[in-house]
């Protein structure tokens, strides 16, 4: 049964998803000392980010114990509007008293192929590697595009080929830019995956990932392996 969270609106999502962030950190922290988290991109997450930043979730947060990493990054110097880290720093990593070593973004200052290689080394470095090999994040925080994308994971991509792989970069431009993003044995070996979904837009293809309906595009593949699966959704986005 999926875990399904309808919130009223945006603002309402921002707010549940934040406490959900800082609640798993703090379960994990007490645990095993430390919280690693793979941030998304897109518009969706600015909100929780912003309510990450502020208030009670901040002041839950042990920021000194949490490794931030990214799912995908465009390919794009970090300081670009389209930037996913530019985004996070705006909205919550320049404002949390995080440690500069505890945040990971993307190279995207190297060759595509080069930033995906290196990116792949320094996951399996720094989180937990499981028995297949794969680096296991405590959260990956995960929106979901019209056609169904995830993370950069497109319905065109060949996923099939991203066996064995770690970090990818995608074969060409998407929505403007090449992309390096997670895979999906990656986002599946997680401990726990969970997506923000805001906007009527999304309804279509949130109906059909959480109906099971195929074909299942990159998002209704995500389904992790031992780990939970949670869905934010704003009421809009919930198909009547
Ligand atoms: C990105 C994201 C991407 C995003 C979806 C939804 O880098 O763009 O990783 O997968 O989550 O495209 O984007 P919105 O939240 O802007 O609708």
């Amino acid at each position: 049964m999926e875990d399904v969270r309808v919130c009223p609106d945006a603002h309402a999502l921002a707010r549940a998803a934040a406490a959900f962030i800082a609640e798993e950190s703090a379960v994990v922290i007490a645990s095993r000392g430390r919280f690693s988290m793979a941030l998304s991109g897109g518009s969706t997450p600015r909100g929780t980010y912003a309510a990450l930043a502020s208030g009670d979730p901040a002041r839950r947060v042990r920021w000194d114990r949490v490794h931030v990493f990214w799912g995908d990054e465009r390919c794009v110097p970090k300081d670009h509007p389209q930037s996913n880290f530019s985004m996070a720093s705006e909205t919550l990593l320049s404002i949390v008293p995080i440690p500069k070593g505890n945040v990971h973004p993307m190279r995207t200052d190297l060759p595509p192929e080069e930033a995906a290689a290196g990116y792949a080394d320094e996951l399996k470095r720094i989180l937990h590697v499981t028995g297949d090999g794969l680096p296991r994040f405590d959260l990956v925080l995960l929106g979901i595009g019209v056609d169904g994308h995830t993370a950069s994971l497109f319905p065109d991509e060949d996923l099939a080929g991203h066996a064995g792989r770690v970090v990818v970069a995608t074969k060409g431009v998407k929505h403007g830019h090449r992309r390096l993003t997670i895979t999906l044995p990656v986002i599946n070996n997680a401990a726990c995956v969970t997506f923000l979904v805001s906007g009527e837009e999304k309804a279509p293809v949130l109906s059909r990932v959480l109906g099971g309906r195929p074909p299942q595009p990159p998002a209704g593949l995500v389904r992790p392996r031992d780990g939970r699966l949670v869905w934010f959704a704003e009421r809009l986005a919930i198909q009547p």
